[in-house]
């Protein structure tokens, strides 16, 4: 295809859905069907919206048709109540099952991440999973090398972020680091990618929210992260490539902790324009 859409004027129905849809205002009415605008082939991010929002399967996108794209079962979608339960009941989880996690588990989170947003569809992020449990102690371990080590070379950081917790915690058995979690997950995504906080961060949050709907628990680490940002033997055996940033981590595990209530929170904060 040498366009970015090809539109079957026997099923196209002249709704102007994939008009309206396209974020980069690339498809514009033709004689008979929808066409790309000129140019169109440097601007668009492939999104596939304009495929997926065809209701007759009219559209074909240069790099997706409808039969790529799943369709939606309505009847599945929670209610607003059923959503808000599910959502607010998710909590970070502090306290795991030990044992390990199947491959399949982790999979789904992160098959629910790759519909998150993300800047221009450019789907950047990427995922280093540790899955060994022993392995996740070794790299909470080596978390707390690291904190040590910032109480030698920078003192001020090591009492303003109170590592001490950590460290004395660790060094009297406790591991306040990965609490027992079989599992880790890593958002990583090219340093220069202007979008990669957000997009690592929402997809994290994405399969936070997939875990939960799982009955799997998560957390975010931010112990293992800056550890895996700043420690030079951590980024090696993570295999942190140069120009990568590691966005964020979440430890993942069956839960052995049930929460009865849904703790307070300060009403949001909103001002209206
Ligand atoms: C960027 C970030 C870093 C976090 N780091 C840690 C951490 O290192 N250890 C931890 O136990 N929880 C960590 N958390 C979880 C927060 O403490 C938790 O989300 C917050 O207390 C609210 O609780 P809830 O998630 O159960 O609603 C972190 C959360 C975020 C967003």
């Amino acid at each position: 295809m040498n366009e970015i859409i090809k539109v079957d004027e026997s099923l196209c129905i002249g709704c102007g859905n994939c008009i309206r849809t396209c974020p980069g205002g690339l498809i514009t009415k033709g004689d008979q069907t929808p066409v790309p605008t000129e140019g169109s082939w440097d601007l668009c991010i492939d999104c596939g919206h304009c495929v997926a929002v065809c209701p007759t399967e009219a559209l074909h996108q240069r790099t997706l048709g409808p039969e790529g794209c799943i369709p939606i079962d309505t009847h599945l979608i929670p209610t607003w109540e059923q959503a808000r339960q599910f959502l607010i009941s998710r909590r970070s989880v502090r306290v795991y099952v030990n044992k390990a996690l199947e491959k399949e588990r982790i999979l789904q989170c992160l098959d629910a991440a790759r519909f998150a947003p993300n800047g221009a569809n450019r789907q950047i992020v990427r995922w280093v999973v540790i899955s060994d449990p022993k392995q996740v102690r070794r790299i909470a371990e080596m978390s707390i090398d690291w904190m040590k080590s910032v109480r030698e070379t920078n003192p001020a950081l090591y009492k303003e972020a109170k590592l001490e917790l950590f460290t004395s915690a660790w060094d009297s058995g406790q591991d306040q680091i990965s609490r027992g979690a079989p599992c880790f997950i890593q958002a990583w995504a090219p340093k220069d990618e202007r979008t990669a906080p957000q997009a690592a961060t929402i997809a994290l949050a994405y399969a936070q929210l997939a875990a939960h709907a799982m009955g799997l628990g998560s957390s975010w680490s931010g112990g293992i992260n800056t550890a895996a940002q700043a420690y030079p033997p951590l980024k090696k055996l993570l295999g942190l490539p140069e120009g990568t940033v590691c966005y964020g981590t979440i430890l993942l595990g069956n839960p052995a902790e049930t929460f009865a209530r849904i703790p307070a929170r300060k009403d949001a904060d909103v001002t209206w324009l």
